[in-house]
């Protein structure tokens, strides 16, 4: 199955060069997302010598394959913020989150962007009776953190009548996050960043402030890590829970859904909005989060497609996809100067494409020596035993289940012999347990299934064909090749001659 995005289909690369020789400059950043590119500008905007190296493209992340929404709350809901720690903070939370929504808004217009960026409101409904409580609890919690939030009895055609009253965010927005960031990458590197793609950082040597490629390396005073999960060992993944949520979009007629950002929770908790791109309009939906190698990825993505088609007129489905997001114990994210030295910006839930500007402006003011009042609340090196002890302790326990399910349990593997082309599973060659996938020409590709950043063992995903670790969220290609997550080492090959 084909898994691009709509938004990586319809906005094409930034087309820039890959990292060709070495380089020394005041900071490299590593990940061209909207984290990235957005720090990348603003150093570029202040005549900061930079270099951004980006594994694939820009917007090949999350970013590409998000929903597109802006807004000044968090999705899970700032009621959750109020709960874990209280009013003030959410309060700063949305004052932070809502310049940073201003400030994309600026960059489109003073750069031109074309990117769909459009104002509009944020509803929050229950799909089921089960949902009702939720967005009321949203309700009084908004108020409680400033927003100016309302009710409306119904939602617009086509959705079905809600359960309960629905909650209203006028003034948030929507744009085109792939579009978006490419623009954004091209004017940095026009303002004198500069941005390399297909130049993934394979090392990261904190002490000497060097990251290198296979074709070259970069030294830099400073080390940006906005590779959305931090490359290597750091405390904060301890704390994090790594999820899978997945997308789809079909097409509809012009004006046959209305502009919006609507989020139904529930029985059935989804996200729905409305895009126009090539002459074409879209619906898309996303949904059916789950924790990174710990389910089948297709019998989500069947649940979604289920639910979709459960509200909404769905036809044919021209787009399917998946992206990964990561969660603190305590709600809030990580970003500045993690105990390595480097800048990290993590655990931004579904609500990156915001937070990672916020990261961005956090991060060139702390470059520049310029104060920044939301910057203690997020510094990852914040101790928050009440707050996140419950997250933290739930999330190691997790990750020690999934390492011992696997290595005292051993999972049995099935003979080689019985894997289909297509398929990827745990065979069992001369005793031994790989990770193999045979590709629909009958090729076959032997892995090691211990993850290289903390020695989990990977699971298979049928949907992405990729070999994701339940522990924290690295993802590896069929031939062993990092794709994503903490892991910088590629798992190992075998071959067949060998190991028989
Ligand atoms: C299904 C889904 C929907 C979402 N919808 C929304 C939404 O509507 N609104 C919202 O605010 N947030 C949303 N989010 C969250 C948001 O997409 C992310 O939090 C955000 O895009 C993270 O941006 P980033 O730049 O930090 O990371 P990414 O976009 O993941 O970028 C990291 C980049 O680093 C690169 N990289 C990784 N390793 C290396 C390496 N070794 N060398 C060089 N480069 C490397 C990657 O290729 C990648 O391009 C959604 C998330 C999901 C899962
Ligand atoms: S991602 Fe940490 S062990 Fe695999």
């Amino acid at each position: 199955m084909d898994t691009t995005s709509v938004w990586r289909a319809t906005a094409p690369k930034a087309a820039l060069p890959s990292l060709q020789g070495d380089i020394a400059t005041d900071v490299v950043i590593v990940g061209g997302g909207i984290t990235g590119v957005t720090l990348a500008l603003n150093l570029a905007e202040q005549g900061i010598p930079a270099v951004l190296l980006e594994a694939r493209d820009a917007g090949f992340g999350s970013t590409g394959n998000s929903t597109g929404n802006l807004y000044e709350t968090v999705s899970r809901g700032i009621h959750r913020i109020i709960d874990r720690w209280d009013k003030d903070v959410a309060h700063a939370v949305t004052v932070a989150r809502r310049e940073a929504v201003d400030q994309i808004e600026r960059r489109v217009q003073k750069y031109g962007i074309g990117c769909g960026f459009r104002r509009c409101a944020l509803y929050r409904y229950a799909t089921s009776e089960e949902g009702k409580e939720r967005v009321e609890k949203e309700y009084q919690g908004s108020l409680d953190a400033g927003l100016r939030v309302r009710w409306e009895p119904s939602l617009p055609p086509p959705f079905h009548p809600p359960h309960g009253q629905v909650m209203v965010l006028d003034n948030q927005a929507q744009f085109h996050p792939q579009a978006y960031v490419r623009e954004l990458a091209r004017q940095a590197a026009g303002h004198g960043c500069l941005i390399f793609e297909d130049s993934m950082v394979l090392e990261v040597d904190t002490d000497q402030r060097v990251v290198r490629t296979v074709r070259g390396k970069v030294s830099a005073k400073h080390i940006v890590l906005a590779t959305h999960s931090p490359k290597g060992l750091h405390l904060v993944q301890a704390g994090m829970v790594v999820n899978r949520e997945y997308g789809l979009a079909t097409r509809i007629e012009k004006d046959g859904f209305p502009a919006g950002i609507f989020w139904g929770s529930g029985v059935d908790r989804i996200s729905a909005r409305e895009l126009g791109v090539d002459d074409e309009t879209y619906l898309i939906c996303v949904g059916e989060e789950h924790k990174t190698g710990q389910e089948d990825a297709n019998i989500n993505l069947d649940r979604l497609e289920a639910a979709a088609a459960a509200h909404f007129h769905v036809r044919d489905i021209a787009f399917r996809w998946s992206a990964q997001n990561y969660a603190a114990a305590d709600s809030l994210p990580y970003i500045g100067k993690d105990a390595t030295g480097c800048f990290i910006a993590t655990g931004f839930e579904t609500d990156g494409l915001t937070w990672g500007t916020v990261a961005a402006s956090i991060i060139t003011d702390e470059i520049i020596g310029r104060d920044n009042l939301f910057a203690p609340l997020v510094k990852p090196s914040r101790f928050s035993p009440v707050k996140g002890a419950k997250g933290l302790v739930e999330e190691n326990v997790a990750v020690l289940k999934s390492f011992i399910k696997d290595y005292v349990t051993d999972r049995p593997g099935i003979p080689l012999s019985q894997l289909m082309p297509g398929k990827g599973d745990i065979v069992k060659v001369a005793g031994e347990s790989l990770a193999a996938y045979m590709d629909p020409n009958g090729n076959l590709l032997l892995v090691s299934p211990v993850c290289t950043h903390m020695k989990c063992k990977v699971h298979w995903n049928s949907v992405e064909k990729s070999w994701d670790c339940p522990c924290h969220g690295s993802r590896f290609a069929p031939d062993g090749t990092v794709i994503e997550g903490p892991a910088t080492e590629p798992l190992q090959r075998h071959f067949l001659q060998d190991v028989e």
